[in-house]
């Protein structure tokens, strides 16, 4: 086929080069978007009186066709046109003839394309927004039903301090709910419309930006040509926001896993949520959250691509930056897909409270209340610290808990202590003292879910 831009050349292109660099087989979901900003391109451009109206209207029902013909499947591209822009303009070209070269006047592929990336993960951030909301909702919802379920805290992984399960399921709450601000602060640079800035260096026609752009929803328009055509910096601060969303979801799949382990068992996956060993009859295994954990590499690995293909690039714009749609859609995939799953699959689970509480009581996770205790009592926090030290060597030479000591054994280590020590030192004391803004208390954590109830609202 010959080319659009064939006019000065002699040759055709190698069949290699062709299959090399055509996007069609990738760029063709930009579909919807291309329609729209070129149906907005032409009523502009009969609007400032560039073509006519009649020209205009017979362009936006040819393009109009061609969606529902896309739509519909009865378009098959064709791979020498390139990429979806020439694809859709030679449609045109072929179903109402010459007026349809008219409709890329004052435009370039360059600018283009980046209206149609823009617009498309506008849409799709939107999406995004959705499902961190479900998620949001399904923690809270979670957090409600466990403000009591004792667990124990932990740093290093080791058993530290009792906090609950509402409480540990708030944090991630605050995770996602920052992921949210920081995606709808990215679709804000998202939002700009980039049409007019041409090749490179704008147009000579009198075009209305402002125009297209309202047309199509964005908020502004980006103010300057070359930085319009030859930046992808909002498909990497939305690629950046992608994978700090997985980082979090990731770290919570990796909590799920060790939970559910045999060793562990805090929680049992809905067998919705879990699959089978082919070979292992006993075999029940988190796949779903181990499939999260792992897809986070792929959405890492995206970003990186991205940026090392822009990291040496001269302005404006280089083909270079074709590579950017894959790793783009990528993500957009990998990211709706994990949150699509991840709410169900944390809202079916069973939490065992009983193995929860038992753990939480494990460990000496009370034995910073009893060097508080001490404290209370008169003692300076660094010599209590040091008797208590002292008390859990003895229960594990001993194989007892802080809890199982007498009163007696209890005194032989600091005569501070008395009988109040064993409700002083309850895992829900423990819990319940720690009544202090953004702490695990019952009564802190319902504020922090009424808050949150409120953010989702306004976010
Ligand atoms: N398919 C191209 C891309 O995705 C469209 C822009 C092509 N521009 C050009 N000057 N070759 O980047």
């Amino acid at each position: 086929m010959k080319k659009l831009w064939g006019g000065r050349f002699s040759k055709n292109t190698d069949k290699l080069v062709e299959d090399f660099h055509s996007s069609i087989s990738f760029d063709k979901r930009l579909y919807y978007w291309d329609v729209k900003g070129s149906i907005a391109h032409a009523r502009m451009l009969a609007d400032t009186g560039v073509i006519s109206q009649e020209e205009a209207q017979l362009i936006i029902k040819g393009l109009n066709e061609i969606l529902k013909e896309i739509e519909e499947g009865e378009v098959e591209f064709d791979l020498s046109a390139e990429d979806i822009h020439m694809n859709i303009e030679i449609l045109l070209t072929k179903k109402i003839g010459d007026t349809g070269k008219k409709l890329h006047t004052g435009r370039s592929r360059n600018d283009q394309v980046a209206l149609d990336t823009r617009l498309y993960l506008r849409a799709e951030i939107d999406t995004i927004q959705d499902l961190l909301k479900e998620l949001l909702k399904t923690l809270l919802d979670l957090a409600e039903k466990h403000l009591d379920t004792v667990m124990p805290g932990y740093t290093h992984l080791q058993r530290a301090q009792p906090v609950t399960l509402a409480h540990h399921l708030m944090a991630y709450f605050q995770m996602f709910s920052r992921d949210k601000e920081r995606l709808e602060d990215c679709r804000k640079r998202v939002n700009i419309s980039p049409l007019g800035s041409g090749a490179l260096a704008g147009t000579t026609f009198p075009l209305n930006r402002e125009q297209v752009a309202s047309e199509l929803g964005f908020s502004g328009i980006t103010m300057n040509s070359i930085d319009g055509v030859s930046d992808r910096d909002y498909i990497i601060e939305f690629m950046s926001c992608a994978s700090i969303m997985m980082m979090h979801l990731s770290r919570f799949c990796e909590e799920l896993i060790f939970w559910s382990s045999q060793e562990v068992e805090f929680i049992d996956m809905d067998d919705a949520y879990s699959t089978g060993s082919s070979i292992m009859p006993q075999k029940k295994n988190p796949d779903v959250a181990e499939l999260v954990r792992g897809k986070t590499g792929r959405v890492y690995g995206n970003l990186m691509a991205m940026l090392t293909v822009m990291k040496g690039l001269p302005l404006a714009y280089n083909k270079d930056m074709q590579e950017d749609k894959e790793g783009l859609f990528d993500t957009v995939d990998t990211l709706k897909k994990c949150l699509l799953v991840f709410s169900p699959m944390l809202a079916t689970m069973k939490v065992n409270k009983e193995k929860m509480l038992n753990a939480s009581k494990g460990g000496f996770t009370n034995a910073t209340d009893l060097a508080d205790y001490l404290v209370k009592k008169g003692l300076p926090f660094r010599d209590a610290h040091e008797v208590v030290g002292k008390l859990v060597a003895y229960c594990l030479s001993s194989s007892k808990s802080l809890d199982d000591l007498s009163i007696k054994e209890l005194q032989g280590f600091s005569p501070l202590i008395e009988e109040d020590v064993y409700q002083e030192i309850s895992v829900y004391t423990c819990v319940e003292k720690r009544n202090i803004p953004g702490g695990p208390a019952a009564e802190q954590v319902r504020i922090a879910i009424e808050e949150g109830k409120k953010r989702i609202e306004t976010l």
